[in-house]
């Protein structure tokens, strides 16, 4: 239970600023929810993003990791010379002057020597589970919940990162301590060799600045990122793209992009706001349906999803 929080209460009945909370676009989210709702679990997905959507932006009052944050070689060498990739790439990643396909050509850069680094350095998968049980990375309060009851109704979530796929499972594992079937990671997948030591990275690189343009063309991977399709995927990948009616979460407003992919008939979007909050909060209440702030727990996406498709229903 749930019940201690306010945001127990239907989001669409909250909308005030306190501390933990949400607001709301009560205007069209009652429609798309009965659209959702009479359409039902089988025509819907959610589709979100990973780092400071699913986890939490703040953890212990310090900036939670990202999956390439928190990942140490165990060699200091090439840790360091990431790290100075991160000095001179993020503030080019953040800047608001660059062109976005000079920026683009950056970020390519940034995302290859960074992999690069990490196969020379010789990764291992030790070095990925031990980094991320040191790691300062968790999940916002009721993800699990979510996740438990997405996977019931068979619906199923697609997580889509610019970070490293095999780290962000490992961070699924040690801290929801399970796994779900529904649950399905688009993000950079590295290839280890029989040692366990990194070799190469699967498919097409997926930095910031892609992430949300092909999104769903990387769901599953088919031809084009491994060369080679199993049947099974050909079907995966046709199903998620029926399920037309989608619940959309992410930090940014880029993040709205992830169901591009998708011909979307009923889309609802949560903004989680972390950041710069005075300044963003009129963009991301006009872009989102709501709008989640201060690291505010899943419970409201929870309560939303749970509206869709009671029990009874
Ligand atoms: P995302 O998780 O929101 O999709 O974005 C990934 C973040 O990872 C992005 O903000 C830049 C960051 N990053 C690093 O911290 N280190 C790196 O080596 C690389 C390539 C990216």
């Amino acid at each position: 239970g749930h019940e201690n929080n306010s945001l127990a209460k239907s989001p669409m009945e909250e909308s005030n600023l306190s501390a933990n909370t949400v607001m709301d676009h009560p205007r069209a989210i009652t429609d798309k929810i009965a659209l959702i709702r009479d359409a039902g679990p089988s025509k819907f997905q959610v589709i979100a993003d990973f780092d400071a959507t699913l986890t939490r932006y703040r953890v212990n009052g310090l900036r939670g990791q990202t999956s390439h944050g928190l990942l140490q070689q165990g060699n200091a060498y090439y840790d360091a010379k990431r790290q100075a990739l991160y000095d001179h790439y993020h503030p080019l990643e953040i800047s608001p002057v660059i062109p976005v396909d000079e920026k683009t050509k950056l970020m390519e850069e940034w995302w290859s020597k960074t992999h690069e680094l990490l196969i020379e350095g010789g990764l291992t998968y030790d070095a990925i589970k031990k980094s991320v049980a040191d790691s300062s990375i968790a999940f916002r309060e009721g993800v699990t919940e979510l996740f438990e009851f997405l996977e019931k109704k068979e619906i199923p979530v697609l997580i889509f990162s610019a970070g490293l796929a095999d780290v962000i499972e490992e961070v699924l594992r040690q801290n929801l301590h399970r796994t779900f079937k529904n649950v399905k990671i688009v993000s950079n997948r590295m290839v280890f060799n029989d040692d366990g030591q990194l070799v190469s990275f699967k498919g097409k690189l997926i930095h910031v600045l892609n992430k949300n343009e092909h999104a769903l063309d990387m769901a599953a991977p088919l031809h084009d990122r491994l060369g080679v399709a199993t049947g099974e995927e050909d079907e995966e990948n046709a199903n998620m793209k029926k399920r037309t009616n989608v619940l959309l979460m992410g930090d940014h407003l880029g993040d709205l992009g992830m169901s591009d992919g998708l011909n979307y008939e009923t889309r609802i979007s949560i903004g989680f706001l972390n950041d710069n909050i005075e300044k963003s909060l009129e963009s991301y209440r006009e872009a989102f349906d709501l709008v989640y702030l201060n690291d505010a727990p899943m419970w409201g996406a929870l309560e939303l999803v749970s509206q869709l498709f009671s029990t009874e229903a």
